[in-house]
């Protein structure tokens, strides 16, 4: 990785590969790539009927290039606009592009296309897997957290009333187009939380992204078009190695949730309203390395320049109202509870994490009970 953030001012696009055998697919990201994707999809689906799933904020800004790529390719493809929104990331959502995929007919050698961010590429990856038992999909991710984690490793599914992502499916794309540049209309607030994703994989595997994103930030174009596909493709390649390692995430896969036993429980008991996920999870990473600490297995300096790095990308959501014994409870429905006892994802250096289950209640509350009050 190069060690400058302004190095370069032209960005070819980068390929990150995601080697699953038989199932292996590339990730091609660069600035401008969306209007290639026709000729991409011609080669890789040849002359499927194609449906495109998005929302009317995507498909307004770049349903038109999108279009006109894939028809200069020889592609007629329909489309479903679904609400914006998480709300929307339901099976109600599902069950009505099913029913219009089947009433424009499309059959099992059709393909979807998923274009937006997260909540659209979960949604239209489920619909993949689910209509006429699953059907070639790529996604086409529009923000930033969808480039870096939700496009990639299978993971598709709603939400029910329930809880979060709680119906769903492994099931993998045929490719992923991530154009940077469309990276430029979305909302700051979405960006960042995205960005405090990307600290997450400096932190668990990689120390020379980290400091790349320290550079990142410090320049005064967080949209320099060279630095977001270096900083994707990054993410890309950490994510793609643990999912070939543990697809249907058994064990190691985990890794991917520091930050997030925390975040979740966080988002929960604020009901989902007060947090994007991404600020959710830097404060877990936060709470996560100082708890680290605690434990003696990272050193205070190195838990301190993860918690500088997650502050320097902007202001959190306030959490001085909370409640830490209320905190830790709300962790104990997070999903991937094990018979009680949560995962946590401990840092134990910049660029290497321990997944540690036996932590005594007391000194967790304690470490959140001082967060909370600003220790
Ligand atoms: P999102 O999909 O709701 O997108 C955020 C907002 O940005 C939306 O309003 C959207 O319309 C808008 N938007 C998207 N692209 C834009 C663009 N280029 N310009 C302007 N506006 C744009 O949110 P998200 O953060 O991308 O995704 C969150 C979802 O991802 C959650 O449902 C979460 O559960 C899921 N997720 C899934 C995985 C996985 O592995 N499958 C991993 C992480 C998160
Ligand atoms: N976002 C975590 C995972 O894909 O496993």
């Amino acid at each position: 990785m190069r060690s400058s953030a302004n190095a370069h001012l032209h960005s070819p696009p980068m390929t990150v590969t995601v080697p699953l055998g038989e199932r292996q697919y590339e990730i091609l990201i660069g600035a401008g790539v969306l209007s290639e994707a026709g000729m991409r999809l011609g080669s890789l689906l040849g002359d499927r009927a194609l449906a495109i799933i998005s929302n009317p904020t995507v498909f307004d800004l770049y349903g038109r290039t999108l279009r006109r790529s894939l028809v200069r390719a020889g592609f007629r493809p329909i489309h479903y606009l679904m609400g914006d929104g998480e709300r929307y990331k339901t099976l109600r959502t599902v069950e009505a592009i099913h029913r219009h995929l089947a009433a424009h007919r499309l059959d099992r050698s059709s393909a979807i296309i998923a274009f937006g961010g997260g909540v659209v590429g979960d949604v239209a990856g489920f619909v993949a897997a689910t209509f006429m038992r699953g059907i070639a999909y790529v996604q086409l991710p529009t923000t930033l957290l969808a480039a870096i984690d939700s496009s990639i490793g299978g993971k598709t599914g709603v939400n029910l009333p329930e809880g979060k992502n709680l119906v769903g499916a492994f099931y993998q794309p045929r490719l992923v187009i991530t154009d940077v540049r469309l990276l430029r209309s979305l909302p700051t607030r979405e960006l960042k939380a995205g960005l405090y994703e990307a600290i997450k994989y400096g932190v668990i595997a990689d120390a020379e992204l980290f400091d790349f994103i320290r550079l990142m930030l410090r320049t005064d174009d967080l949209l320099d078009e060279s630095n977001l596909t270096t900083l994707i493709a990054r993410c890309c390649r950490i994510k793609a190695a643990v999912v070939a390692a543990d697809e249907r995430e058994s064990g190691y896969r985990q890794i991917l949730n520091y930050g997030h036993t925390f975040g979740h429980a966080l988002e929960a008991l604020t009901h989902y309203r007060r947090f994007k996920h991404g600020e959710a999870v830097a404060h877990g990473m936060i709470i996560a390395a100082r708890l680290a600490v605690e434990l003696g297995l990272m050193d205070r300096e190195a838990a301190e320049s993860v918690e500088s790095l997650v502050r320097s990308v902007g202001r959190l959501p306030p959490i001085a109202d909370l409640d830490a014994r209320a905190w830790l409870s709300a962790m104990q429905y997070d999903k991937k509870v094990r018979r009680k006892k949560p995962t946590y994802i401990l840092p134990t250096t910049i660029g290497a994490v321990k997944m540690v289950t036996d932590i005594p209640t007391r000194l967790v509350t304690r470490t959140l009970a001082r967060y909370i009050q600003g220790r």
